[in-house]
């Protein structure tokens, strides 16, 4: 039987999906109204399985879908040769498009890599960057003509679109996007799903930027603590006829408030545990419980100790006050600043460094740390597992 909670990968369409409807609706209806769209989350927050539920729904409405993952483009070459492969796609349309690229020869390259073997839509290593970026905006002007060339309404999805800045650091592959995005027609649609929302808001809010405006920005937050439990519970019901503890449910969704990816974990590994042996009682459903949850925190802090190592120490100190808090209303005033041993000055360092990689926010409340996740690692790493054990059997108690 097949474990119908999903982790360590994007969720296809057609997958057990927890909820997401308003997005879904939303995005759709964007769609359908040709308004580019950029989704912000946190990492493992569903932006990329939630796209696919958008793309299976308007792909059964006619439409064609393309989806390009920036996660492994490294230069315009690369971002070339993925659009290349996508497009490649339409067999039935290759000579159109083939014909539609070919005059930017000797530079652009199609045919097969000696060395993989795999289809090539290279860029010729030794073209200048002006002309890289004259070949980036003649494949995407061929990717506007889909539409007609297709008779479909086409939607082309850039995942993890922060990378951009990491090829061109100053904007120009955004810029050669933007002037060929622009005279886009109605049935052609661009969408950005990204992680890092400092430089995803700096490139479609900030007025000097070439994707200024391009996009509305919308961000995605946790899974609602109903939607959550009501879809552990009906999967739970579908696939082994039980009944999950709504009380296990409500505090695994209070510990990770709600992280997607956290929650989910929590109900495959729970759906594992109750597969092999069924709880007989409460007290055998808790015990289960706990095992999971102190095995996934010993998981995850090798995950976040792998991403926060090189900041500096001083940094993790504030940091870690801040997880100890909750929220820190005013962060240069004198007790703050004497619980953590250091001046006005190194405080507003590192929260400026917190701040650019995305690690704290500042609202009406004050400061807090934005992955509830890393939150629960800064809390617990310095915790053993009994005391962790303790620490979780007492929070269930309260709920
Ligand atoms: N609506 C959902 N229903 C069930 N599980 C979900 C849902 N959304 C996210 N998840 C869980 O979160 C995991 C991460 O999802 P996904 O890869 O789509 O996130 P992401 O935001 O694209 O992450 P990244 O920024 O790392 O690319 C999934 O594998 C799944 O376990
Ligand atoms: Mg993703």
């Amino acid at each position: 039987m097949r474990n119908p909670f999903v982790v360590g990968r994007e969720i296809k369409y057609g997958e057990p999906f927890c909820d997401r409807a308003s997005e879904i609706k939303w995005l759709i209806d964007r769609a359908k109204s040709s308004e580019s769209v950029c989704l912000v989350s946190l990492r493992r927050y569903g932006k990329t399985s939630l796209l696919n539920q958008v793309m299976g729904k308007l792909n059964e409405e006619g439409w064609v879908t393309l989806k390009i993952d920036l996660m492994n483009v490294h230069s315009i070459e690369d971002f070339c040769f993925f659009i290349g492969q996508e497009i490649r796609k339409f067999q039935s349309i290759k000579n159109k498009i083939f014909s539609a690229i070919k005059h930017i020869k000797p530079s652009i390259t199609i045919g097969v890599d000696p060395l993989t073997s795999l289809p090539s839509f290279g860029v010729g290593l030794n073209s200048s960057v002006s002309k890289k970026e004259a070949i980036l905006r003649e494949i995407l002007n061929t990717c506007l003509k889909l539409p007609k060339l297709l008779s479909k309404p086409v939607l082309l999805v850039f995942d993890e679109l922060q990378q951009v800045r990491k090829i061109a650091p100053k904007g120009e592959i955004e810029a050669v996007m933007r002037a060929v995005f622009e005279k886009r027609d109605y049935d052609f649609v661009p969408f950005y799903l990204g992680s890092r929302r400092s430089i995803l808001k700096f490139m479609f809010q900030k007025e000097s930027e070439p994707f200024f405006k391009s996009a509305t920005v919308r961000e995605i937050k946790e899974l609602p603590r109903e939607s959550y439990i009501e879809f552990v519970q009906n999967e739970f019901k579908k696939s082994l006829s039980i009944v999950s503890s709504e009380e296990i449910l409500h505090t695994t969704w209070k510990l990770f408030q709600g992280h997607p990816y956290a929650v989910a974990k929590v109900a495959n590994r729970l759906w594992f545990c109750y597969l092999e042996n069924l709880p007989k009682n409460k007290k055998e459903e808790e015990e289960i419980w706990l095992e999971i949850i102190t095995e996934i925190i010993k998981e995850e802090a090798t995950f976040y100790e792998a991403v926060n190592k090189n900041i500096f120490p001083y940094v993790m100190i504030v940091f870690r006050k801040i997880a100890e808090e909750g929220v820190v209303e005013k962060p240069y005033k004198e007790d703050f600043l004497k619980k953590i041993g250091m001046t006005a000055a190194r405080v507003q360092k590192a929260l400026g460094t917190l701040k650019k990689e995305d690690k704290i926010e500042h609202d009406k409340e004050g400061i807090h740390v934005l992955d509830p996740l890393e939150r629960l690692w800064l809390l617990t790493s310095r915790m053993d597992e009994e005391q962790i054990k303790t620490e979780l059997t007492k929070m269930l108690k309260e709920n």
